[in-house]
């Protein structure tokens, strides 16, 4: 059986509608499932076009249903647009928002109430990998963001593991630094959650993504994607990430 890869493109704050548009004209067709997270103002119009094998999510979501938090967007919202996934917890967003594992725990759980698939997303920082705490602030992350989900859920959500070091550095983690993580990622999940968990559960890796580097990450037995921010921008790169797993003819 084909090793499961999946690609998810992480726009970030850029592109407006018609530039979204422009992008999605300009996609090869896709042969294989892929991922785009996109700001919330293009949700409805990517989804609308129901371009074949491509998944629209949102990048952020708020945990209540709804109520008076003004400029926020709740689950049912991002879930009407059509979309099916949810980057929860980026880096960016800890570190410019500050949002806690606490408050990223209450939003993977209000996703998966609303059937979207969260992507938590997690990593450490330079400082934490020089001073020998990756394990612990990795676990730290995992238990407090993962806090009362169940096993059964392991299976409609995914992890992305994003080393702070690593975004939009141009300096990615090496592949065998990446599946030494992927592998303690899994293994915490097994003990804590069970086999089943650990098997179901795609860990994603995510920091400076680009064709060049697939080659190495695709061959890691425990590295099932990537998130991929600035490389996903443009359709020739994000096409070339895609075409290296097979994603498009
Ligand atoms: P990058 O971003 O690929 O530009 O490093 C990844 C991310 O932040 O998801």
């Amino acid at each position: 059986m084909a090793k499961r890869f999946i690609v998810i493109g992480n726009w970030k704050m850029n592109k407006t509608q018609e530039q979204a548009l422009e992008f999605a004209r300009s996609l090869p067709p896709l042969i294989a499932p892929n991922y785009l997270a996109v700001p919330f103002t293009c949700l409805q119009l990517l989804c609308d076009l129901d371009i074949p094998m491509l998944k629209i999510g949102a990048q952020n979501v708020h945990p209540h249903q709804e109520g008076a938090f003004t400029g926020e967007i709740s689950p049912p919202m991002v879930k009407s647009t059509g979309a099916q996934f949810v980057l929860v917890g980026h880096s960016e967003r800890r570190h410019f928002f500050h949002e806690s594992n606490e408050f990223v725990n209450k939003k993977i759980k209000a996703c998966l109430l609303e059937d979207l698939v969260p992507v938590l997303c997690l990593g450490e920082s330079a400082m934490d990998r020089e001073e020998g705490h990756v394990e612990d602030v990795l676990k730290k992350q995992l238990f407090e963001s993962l806090f009362e989900v169940e096993s059964q859920s392991f299976s409609k959500l995914m992890i992305a593991y994003e080393p702070i070091w690593a975004i939009g550095t141009g300096k990615p983690a090496t592949a065998q630094a990446v599946q030494e993580v992927h592998f303690l990622l899994r293994k915490l999940i097994r003990e804590k959650w069970g086999s089943s968990a650990a098997e179901a559960i795609f860990i994603l890796y995510g920091g400076s993504v680009t064709a060049d580097t697939m080659k190495n990450l695709i061959k890691q037995p425990d590295i099932d994607g990537v998130l991929v921010g600035g490389a996903s921008l443009k359709v020739e790169t994000y096409s070339q990430i895609i075409h290296s797993v097979g994603g498009h003819s």
